[in-house]
């Protein structure tokens, strides 16, 4: 398949390491694909779906401790622990490759052993990185080859020398003969280690086949190692979906936007807008790698070729969008799958007459208990989105005009707040907070966490390197940066019910941030930032009470006071490292509030 030494070396070293029965170099090939699913489903791991009601398309049950990322489990292991900083867990790396040795030491017996080599970004642009994963799931090469661009052509790319950045993975459940195989093999948790060696540009993966995990392209490449690459080489890597908001007199503006994980992130990205004339098309929904161009602007791409998303919630009135990209050619994991072979989830919009749960076990709507597992997700090409835009692949990137930060906050956060200015923008995605959702396993107890950027679990570095990081590209923008504001779509009343519609009504915040960048309207200057007049905001056809606009829009100083001492509090911990930048806006924002 290859003539490239250095990765056919690499190649013959883990087989030796990890001794499969059979090699399988992957060349993203339909038939290939057909042939793993076939396989999948004779074992007992796939289940084929409905043809006539979603054709071509597969639901996997997960064993039940493999549901999610494991936060706790994930290593930045640089060569120094300083360079890892505090939000990330950390190991020495000879210590931790000399461990995880010994756990890939024949762990692939009675497996094949298959190698994808991948672009993340379109093949052949300047901007894509080539990554080549191991994995003996194969489970991981059919969502691979959705989720990015593989097999041959990019060996073509690659040619005889080209770099690459080698990602292994195994599941960690070595065949014995003779051994009756699970459907979802993997490690226990204590064994499961998702390693970041970031000054190699090198990813090890060992006992979990879940997605964040596994699909090695997707958080460990693109966001983990890309990041670290992103901060030596001048440009960024971020959690971001990527948006394209057209006027009625066709204007595109282009939206940068980052939530943590399970907030929203897929519905914004091809929310269907409620503004007459104003329309939103999907470039990404995850990820984004912006580099600046020649003309001094922030230029985005989506490196993914595919939407991991979260099942539950995803319906005709929150994702039409979403939903139509799954209707063919789309992977399920942890969802119930109906009596005829569909598919279901929790708040689908549609009814359940029952059928398995994700647990395998047989489950009706009464049963009690939840048939899908709330980080259930869907694997869909994004080329089959009716709202991508039809340049989404353009290796040139868009340009940004709106950065918007934002999490889920019950209480206190405003629906939309501008920063005075790029640094101030800064300090508010660094002081980002959000509730704990379900797509991370391992967060205890915790009701409010601050996650910078909503990179916490993804920062391949240490975060207030990162956070400086930021200050220098805005410096580097300078007047070109991107506006940035902040979002709370989630605010609850005392008694527990939605302030703000949200979904398609978002696009009303949406174009009040055109409206600033266009520089048609004016705001409200407020200790936190700017805020939107209310007859320059679109309300027309919304039916939403003055006394809840108001409640939108109150800046609660008291509430804010406490969260800023513990965002200081938080901030405290990056040590040397917090950016002075960070320091003077926090100095600023405490005497705007009066604390
Ligand atoms: C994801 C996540 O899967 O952020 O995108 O967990
Ligand atoms: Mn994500």
């Amino acid at each position: 398949m290859t003539n490239h030494a250095k990765l056919k070396q690499w190649v013959d070293e883990v087989a030796a390491m990890c001794r499969p029965d059979d090699i399988h170099w992957c060349d993203g090939s339909q038939e290939e694909y057909d042939r793993l699913m076939q396989e999948m489903v004779a074992s007992g791991m796939a289940v084929k779906l409905n043809e006539g009601k979603r054709p071509n398309c597969f639901a996997f049950n997960s064993d039940p401790s493999d549901v999610a990322r494991v936060e706790s489990r994930t290593y930045i292991a640089s060569v120094k622990q300083e360079d890892a900083g505090p939000t990330n867990n950390w190991i020495d790396p000879v210590e931790l490759k000399k461990t995880m040795t010994e756990l890939y030491t024949g762990c692939m017996k009675g497996r094949t052993m298959y190698v994808i080599p991948f672009s993340m970004g379109p093949i052949g642009s300047d901007i894509a990185k080539i990554g080549v994963e191991i994995t003996d799931s194969p489970y991981v090469v059919v969502n691979m080859d959705i989720m990015a661009r593989v097999g041959a052509k990019v060996l073509d790319v690659l040619g005889d020398d080209g770099e690459f950045i080698p990602c292994l993975h195994s599941i960690g459940a070595p065949l014995e003969e003779g051994q009756q195989d699970v459907p979802w093999p993997c490690a226990p948790v204590e064994q499961k280690y998702i390693a970041h060696f970031p000054e190699e540009n090198l990813i090890w993966s060992y006992g979990s086949g879940y997605g964040g995990n596994a699909l090695l392209g997707k958080k460990c490449l693109a966001l983990r190692i890309a990041s670290a690459m992103a901060k030596r080489e001048g440009w960024m890597a971020e959690h971001m979906l990527i948006l394209r908001f057209i006027n009625p007199e066709g204007k595109q503006y282009h939206i940068a936007a980052a939530f943590p994980s399970a907030c929203g992130k897929t519905n914004l990205a091809m929310l269907q807008s409620t503004v007459p004339g104003w329309k939103v098309e999907t470039i990404g929904d995850d990820i984004a790698w912006m580099k600046v161009g020649d003309d001094g602007r922030l230029y985005a791409i989506n490196p993914e070729a595919g939407f991991f998303g979260v099942a539950p919630g995803t319906s005709e009135a929150s994702n039409p969008m979403a939903l139509a990209s799954l209707k063919e050619n789309a992977i399920f994991t942890n969802v119930v799958v109906t009596k005829d072979k569909d598919v279901w989830w929790e708040d689908m919009g549609v009814p359940c007459e029952g059928g398995t749960d994700w647990k395998g076990n047989a489950w009706t709507p009464d049963s009690g208990e939840k048939g899908a597992h709330p980080n259930s997700r869907f694997t869909a090409p994004a080329a089959q989105c009716p709202v991508i835009c039809k340049d989404w692949e353009d290796p040139a990137g868009v340009p940004i005009d709106i950065f918007v930060f934002g999490g889920k906050r019950t209480t206190t956060v405003p629906l939309v707040h501008e920063s005075f200015n790029f640094n101030h923008g800064v300090f508010m995605g660094a002081t980002a907070s959000s509730e704990p959702t379900a797509a991370a396993l391992d967060l205890g107890n915790v009701k409010l966490r601050f996650d910078p950027f909503a990179m916490t679990p993804f920062m391949g570095y240490h975060g207030g390197d990162y956070m400086q990081h930021w200050f220098d590209m805005g410096k580097k923008l300078g007047d070109k940066a991107p506006r940035i504001f902040y979002v709370n779509w989630f605010r609850k009343t005392d008694d527990g019910e939605w302030l703000w519609p949200g979904f398609g009504e978002n696009s009303r915040v949406l174009k009040w941030m055109c409206d600033r960048v266009e520089g048609k309207v004016d705001a409200n200057e407020t200790p936190i930032g700017l805020m939107p007049k209310k007859e320059d905001f679109s309300l027309e056809g919304l039916d939403l009470p003055d006394e809840t606009w108001q409640t939108l829009m109150k800046v609660d100083t008291e509430a804010y006071k406490a969260t800023l001492a513990d965002a200081e509090e938080y901030l405290a911990k990056f040590g040397d490292k917090l950016p002075a930048d960070i320091k003077e806006e926090l100095a600023n924002l405490k005497k705007r509030l009066g604390a």
